[in-house]
């Protein structure tokens, strides 16, 4: 349980009188990628590439205008709790503690109560929120938030877990310090998880394959395996290569969209590791 399967991908906005974009805009035309189960992969690419158009459209919250999305084989053509999200905006019940935040979808799911305690303390746990459970988000930091975001989202035990920029609100060190909570509870977890990001540290320290897409309509112009053990080291030698690959790669791919001056450097569909 836990593959996702973007088939022939395609999303067109129409044009419209007044909007700018009167020749309509193409995000994208033919985007297939999978993600296995228990695979991490990031998506990375320039603001505007449609990263996020990728991830709604997974999470059923838009529709393509062509092509089709699978999980564990079976189309998605609405939201459905087969798949946890997981946005950059904390989007909490602020009525509800963080307890009652994380098990919110189990009581929607109609989880009896024994089972739903359970569930809501090891999640709670999981999450490193322990001694947090009877709080209020308003209470909370940033990154704590977050943690209750994730946990609300896992806590349904979905088969994939989309993730959209979810550190994106954050200062660096409570940036780092939730990728290296995220990187600890999925190895503890092996959740299938495509992870959206314009980080590409962030990528390369979490993914087991980093995506680019790039373009204009973008396409995914480079699938690059991160083979490195875990946990990881930011200032590894290798983990430095494939940064800078992929730094290679995004100037590339973000000069094809008109929005740099530089050259384009070589693309490759897959860079050596
Ligand atoms: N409702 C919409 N109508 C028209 N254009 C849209 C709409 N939503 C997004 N777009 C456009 O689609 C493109 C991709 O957006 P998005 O997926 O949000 O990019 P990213 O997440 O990579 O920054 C952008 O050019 C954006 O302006
Ligand atoms: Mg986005």
């Amino acid at each position: 349980m836990g593959e996702l399967r973007v088939e022939r991908l395609k999303k067109h906005y129409p044009a419209r009188r007044g909007s700018g974009h009167r020749t309509g805009l193409r995000v994208f035309d033919d985007v297939t990628f999978t993600v296995g189960e228990g695979e991490f992969v990031s998506v990375i690419g320039a603001s505007g590439c449609g990263k996020t158009t990728v991830l709604n459209l997974a999470a059923g919250l838009d529709t393509p205008s062509g092509g089709s999305i699978f999980v564990d084989g079976r189309a998605v053509t609405g939201p459905g709790l087969d798949r946890g999200i997981v946005f950059q905006e904390f989007a909490l019940f602020p009525w509800l503690t963080v307890a009652e935040n994380i098990a919110f979808g189990l009581k929607s799911m109609r989880v009896p109560g024994e089972q739903r305690k359970r569930t809501v303390a090891h999640i709670v746990d999981l999450v490193g929120l322990k001694q947090f459970a009877d709080y209020y988000p308003n209470r909370l930091s940033g990154g704590m938030r977050q943690r209750v975001g994730l946990g609300r989202a896992l806590a349904i035990n979905p088969s994939v877990l989309l993730m959209d920029e979810p550190f994106g609100a954050l200062d660096s060190v409570t940036r780092e310090a939730m990728q290296n909570a995220l990187a600890e509870i999925w190895i503890e977890t092996r959740k299938t998880v495509l992870f959206i990001t314009h980080d590409i540290r962030e990528a390369v320290f979490l993914s087991d394959r980093v995506l680019l897409l790039a373009g204009r309509p973008s396409q995914i112009v480079l699938d690059l395996p991160i083979d490195l053990p875990r946990p990881r080291g930011r200032h590894d030698a290798s983990f430095q290569e494939k940064e800078r690959n992929l730094e290679v790669a995004l100037r590339g791919g973000s000069s094809q969209t008109g929005d740099s001056g530089e050259a384009p450097a070589p693309r490759e569909k897959t860079v050596s590791h």
